[in-house]
């Protein structure tokens, strides 16, 4: 069993042991990594300053990473596995606690910089959802967003919050959106739509798949689709709007798994219905066009 612990300063000579394990066992780069210039002293001052985390096989330190503290952005630092630990899921559970860390101290996602010349570490990252935010040298800075979770009381401020969503929106844009039936999928793209500008009332496109709204301005169109009815993304590729989804902002109904296909940058966004009638919205921004710097 892995366990993952938050620790400060009292547990860093646990952590240079980690980290001198894990990168004196990586080729040498050009410029070197400076992981091993890291003393004790250096480590206890990074832990004091915003903590970090330790992977434990039962008392067998066999991971671990610096916080930074980056503003909006939760740094991670010296992510290390000792060799005898790799391939135990042991970084894989620092990343998913480091990420329940960032939710926690308010940070809007977490960040790291991987080495050129390292594919498996950006591989790695990569699974996790991370994306390559800018590349300076033989620095790869990856970032990951977190979801971002709102309580919406009444119809009213479903409709506001998509009226101010749309200000964040361009031109081929795609948002996914799920729940169930009367969950305000519909209702939020209402919003979107006034705050897009665009022509025509926005309803449950029930008799069609897809329903086109063109700006009343200069801005882009809104493409309505409910694929509840769809086949599969297939389908949904095939559909013949009419319209260049590169020029409009595409809102999808009940999209999950199926719109995916249709663009790497996205956002998705979860819709529930609590039983006090609150509906709960978690939204997941996706891809390069939110990270980068
Ligand atoms: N907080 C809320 N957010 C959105 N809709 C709400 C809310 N409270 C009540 N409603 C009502 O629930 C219904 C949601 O319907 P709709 O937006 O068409 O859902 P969907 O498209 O997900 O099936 C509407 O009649 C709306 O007035
Ligand atoms: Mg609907």
């Amino acid at each position: 069993m892995i366990e993952v612990v938050v620790v400060d300063q009292e547990r860093a000579v646990e952590v240079l042991g980690v980290i001198q394990d894990a990168f004196g066992n990586r080729p040498v780069l050009d410029p070197p990594a400076t992981a091993l210039e890291e003393t004790e002293s250096s480590i206890a001052k990074a832990l004091a300053d915003y903590g970090g985390l330790l992977a434990l096989d039962g008392v067998h330190p066999v991971g671990a990473l610096l916080f930074s503290d980056l503003e909006d952005w939760l740094g991670l630092r010296r992510v290390g596995v000792v060799a005898a630990a790799q391939g135990k899921g042991v970084a894989t559970k620092l990343a998913m606690t480091a990420e329940a860390v960032g939710q926690a101290r308010g940070h809007v996602g977490l960040q790291l910089q991987a080495r050129v010349e390292l594919p498996k570490t950006q591989e790695f990252w990569q699974r996790q959802g991370y994306v390559e935010a800018s590349l300076v040298g033989p620095q790869i800075t990856m970032r990951k967003l977190l979801p971002v979770t709102l309580e919406l009381p009444t119809a009213e401020l479903t409709k506001r919050w998509g009226l101010e969503l749309a200000a964040e929106l361009e031109p081929g844009d795609l948002v996914i959106l799920t729940g169930d039936l009367g969950a305000g999928k519909t209702t939020f793209t209402q919003g979107l739509g006034e705050g897009l500008g665009v022509r025509g009332a926005v309803t449950s496109p029930t008799f069609v798949i897809a329903r086109v709204h063109p700006s009343l301005g200069a801005g882009p169109a809104l493409v309505h689709v409910d694929a509840y009815r769809l086949g599969g993304a297939a389908e949904l590729d095939d559909l013949d709007l009419d319209t260049d989804l590169d020029q409009a902002v595409t809102v999808v109904e009940w999209g999950e798994g199926l719109a995916e296909a249709l663009a790497e940058d996205r956002i998705e966004i979860d819709l529930h219905r609590r039983d006090d009638d609150v509906r709960v919205a978690t939204i997941t921004r996706i891809g390069r066009r939110w990270v980068k710097p």
